[in-house]
């Protein structure tokens, strides 16, 4: 194990660290500046096939799912296709209506989880077209989907997952960007869409170059007993993986929530002991977020806005400041310091960060 950890204190900080290298793998050979899109050739689709898909459809569990979300997101962004993530430990048994025209992704780092194995069999026996989005070669989603996309993060031991989790919502936007380039997206949106991919490695580099500012707040932070995490449309899905993460690995409670709902109902918890985590990306609405902190500081609530753009002077109590790259790729960059942040809460706490109570990597039961 000594070797494995190849000098890092744990799993997840190594694999925090990799995530620069695994999205360059994840990435090489697969996009194409001539024709602005991407090429997955795991998905075995022509054109035509692509074209004709009527709505993609994401299971996963745990941080697969969020990860769904997030593609779910870049999907109706960049092809307009309508897309959603559901938790796919659900999926058999609400007898869902399958749709021989959809695609359905089947999201897992381990390739193992027993419950998105049997979602995969639920929509085979159903004629349900469904690929994989799964890390591990030669695990049973994959030889199950027997097409599909894989992650190509190398070997993720920690709980917590990172590298993969990053390397699904890359592989998430590049199926977009290619059923957005077989559709309507233009020529010049898929250039920058590829732009932003290719830029990705560095920007997460920068992230986790501000590591010890994120520790210096997560010590600051790791007393309270619960936190909120605020994000809305991009952004929704990285609030609710960061919530995720806080949970998993300090055992603080944490709940996500979208800053347009918390005036109907979680507004009541604000107060000196309720931090909040507000995703603050420099899009469209970023007014809105900006308002939204104002709300919880007028409540006395502190903040924690993790942004990449400028903010008023004293809006927040601390600043996580993260590169921007392009506004729909965004979020795949801000999932970033919420897993630091997560970590050195842990750390401040003495957690096991790489084995949590109660979890295991990959659950191969129901
Ligand atoms: C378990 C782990 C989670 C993980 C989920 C899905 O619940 O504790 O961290 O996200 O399984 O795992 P998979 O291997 O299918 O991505």
């Amino acid at each position: 194990e000594d070797y494995a950890l190849g000098g890092y204190p744990d799993f997840m900080r190594k694999e925090m660290a990799e995530q620069p290298d695994a999205v360059r793998r994840a990435l090489r050979g697969r996009l194409d500046e001539r024709f602005a899109t991407a090429h997955l050739g795991g998905l075995n689709m022509d054109a035509r096939e692509l074209r004709g898909i009527s709505k993609v459809v994401f299971l996963g569990c745990g941080s697969a799912y969020y990860a769904g979300q997030l593609g779910a997101q870049l999907v109706e962004e960049l092809a307009r296709i309508p897309a959603t993530a559901e938790p796919a430990s659900e999926f058999r048994y609400r007898n869902p209506v399958v749709d021989p025209d959809a695609l359905y992704v089947a999201i897992s780092q381990s390739g193992e989880t027993l419950d998105t194995l049997a979602a995969v069999q639920e929509l085979q026996r159903k004629g349900g077209r469904v690929i994989g989005a799964v890390n591990v070669v030669g695990s049973a989603i994959a030889r199950e989907c027997g097409a599909g996309v894989f992650l190509h993060a190398g070997p993720e031991v920690s709980v917590a997952s990172t590298k993969a989790l990053t390397n699904m919502t890359v592989s998430f936007a590049m199926l977009a960007l290619l059923l957005g380039r077989v559709r309507d997206l233009s020529a010049a949106s898929g250039e920058h869409i590829v732009n932003g991919l290719r830029a990705l490695p560095d920007a997460i580099d920068a992230v986790l170059a501000a590591d010890e500012d994120i520790a210096d707040i997560a010590s600051q932070f790791a007393k309270a007993r619960s936190m909120f995490f605020i994000g809305r449309v991009r952004a929704w899905p990285v609030a609710r993986e960061g919530a995720q993460k806080l949970k998993e690995i300090s055992y603080i409670h944490a709940e996500a929530y979208q800053g347009s709902e918390l005036k109907h109902g979680p507004l009541a918890l604000i107060d000196p002991e309720m931090p909040s985590i507000v995703l603050v990306p420099g899009d469209e609405l970023l007014a809105k977020n900006i308002t939204t902190i104002e709300q919880i500081k007028a409540r006395g609530g502190p903040v924690i806005a993790v942004t990449n753009t400028d903010l008023p002077d004293g809006l927040a109590d601390a600043v996580i400041r993260v590169p921007a790259v392009c506004a729909e790729l965004d979020p795949i960059i801000l999932t970033i310091p919420l897993q630091l942040l997560a970590y050195h809460t842990a750390m401040a706490l003495g957690r096991d960060v790489d084995k949590p109570r109660n979890l295991a990597k990959s659950v191969t039961v129901e």
